[in-house]
């Protein structure tokens, strides 16, 4: 079994408290990950640029214990947050296979995003990815520093997973590949890795801009939309899509041609959302200011020759992605003409970024 390599040897050193702290970012899917298997493996590969100022801040502290269960706490911004509490026993149960020291301590998990909390922007992603990498410290401690960086990474990564698909794409920067494909070498469907091939230098600082135009709860959890794809009578079809779609994007990563990278980008957005349109039951979660934007987006392309161009995610915000030497122009479109679509005009900046750091 693949996942052996995860589990630890004993530990070496005794802990009795402590803490640890990690900043996380969010990430964008360029190819889409939607429709899972299994523990938490993905149905077809994905890739994604890093975000660099949609993050979370996460503080593991930790104290040992006496009794036989999961015991922690989670604060919000510094409120207490039950609601968290379900996802996170659920996702201890999952890793304690590959933590043994799980419930030796009681946890103290304060968080806080640096985007607002009802912005309808996934923390999911940053959230599991900072809390991964703050359990990761800790066995590394344990085990007295006897752990490579890379491994580190890759089963902070592989823990992230099994908190939320999504992020264990977000450990690292710019661009990362999650899901087994034939032309990515090392990608595999248990943890994601760095882009391992050359990267256009038009890509490694490309903007996004996140337009909130519905901030509220998601309409369908991830688990729901997910399980849409089982019985779906275009999963096979759009598995394919996904795989092809990263294949085609390897030249167009490594060339810079804007125009084949507009093309997969929106077809995958909006393939995303066809699953969703056409699954049973079906849900539209694109809102009248979506397709607004998405008009003026195409219009302002068509008139200017701008390599601006959109994604989404599973909601009605739009991620507004462009090179950074056109931002000067773009930046002036969105504001002017976009803007105006939004919830209360709130937007927020953003651009790849290089993944989690200790703090
Ligand atoms: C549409 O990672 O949120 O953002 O594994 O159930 O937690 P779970 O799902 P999640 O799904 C993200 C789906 C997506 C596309 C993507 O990020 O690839």
């Amino acid at each position: 079994m693949p996942e052996a390599q995860f589990v630890p040897k004993s530990d070496t050193k005794a802990l009795r408290n402590g803490s640890f702290s990690w900043q996380s970012p969010s990430n964008i899917a360029l190819v889409k990950y939607w429709g899972k298997y299994g523990e938490q493996l993905p149905k077809n590969a994905s890739i994604s640029f890093t975000l660099s100022s949609s993050c979370t801040t996460t503080t593991l502290s930790f104290s040992e214990k006496n009794t036989e269960d999961f015991e922690f706490e989670v604060y919000l911004d510094g409120k207490r947050e039950r609601t968290f509490e379900p996802k996170i026993i659920k996702f201890f149960e999952r890793v304690e296979v590959y933590l043994p020291f799980l419930k030796e301590y009681h946890f103290k998990i304060e968080t806080s995003n640096s985007f607002p909390h009802s912005s309808g922007i996934a923390s999911s992603a940053s959230g599991m990815s900072a809390l991964a990498l703050c359990l990761m410290s800790l066995e590394r401690e344990l085990s007295n520093f006897e752990m490579a960086e890379a491994f580190f990474y890759k089963k902070a990564s592989f823990l992230a997973r099994l908190g939320s698909g999504s992020a264990c794409r977000s450990m690292e920067g710019e661009l990362v590949v999650w899901g087994e494909h034939s032309k990515i070498k090392g990608s595999s469907n248990l943890f994601g890795i760095k882009y391992p091939y050359e990267v256009h230098d038009r890509f490694k600082n490309f903007q996004d801009t996140i337009l909130l135009v519905d901030k509220g709860e998601k309409q369908v959890s991830s688990t729901v939309g997910h399980n849409l794809m089982q019985d779906h009578p275009f999963a096979e079809q759009r598995f394919q899509q996904a795989n092809d779609n990263l294949s085609r994007l390897i030249p167009v990563l490594e060339n810079g041609n804007l125009p084949e990278f507009i093309k997969i980008v929106e077809q995958e957005a909006l393939s995303l959302h066809a699953m969703m349109l056409t699954s049973q039951p079906n849900f539209i979660l694109m809102k009248p200011n979506t397709l607004e934007i998405i008009n003026r987006i195409w219009n302002f392309r068509k008139e200017t020759k701008s390599n601006v161009c959109f994604t989404l995610d599973a909601g009605a915000n739009v991620h507004v992605l462009y090179p950074e030497h056109e931002k000067e122009e773009i930046l002036g479109f969105i504001k002017q003409e976009l803007v105006p679509f939004c919830k209360q005009g709130e937007f927020i900046l953003d651009q790849v970024g290089f993944g989690a750091k200790p703090l």
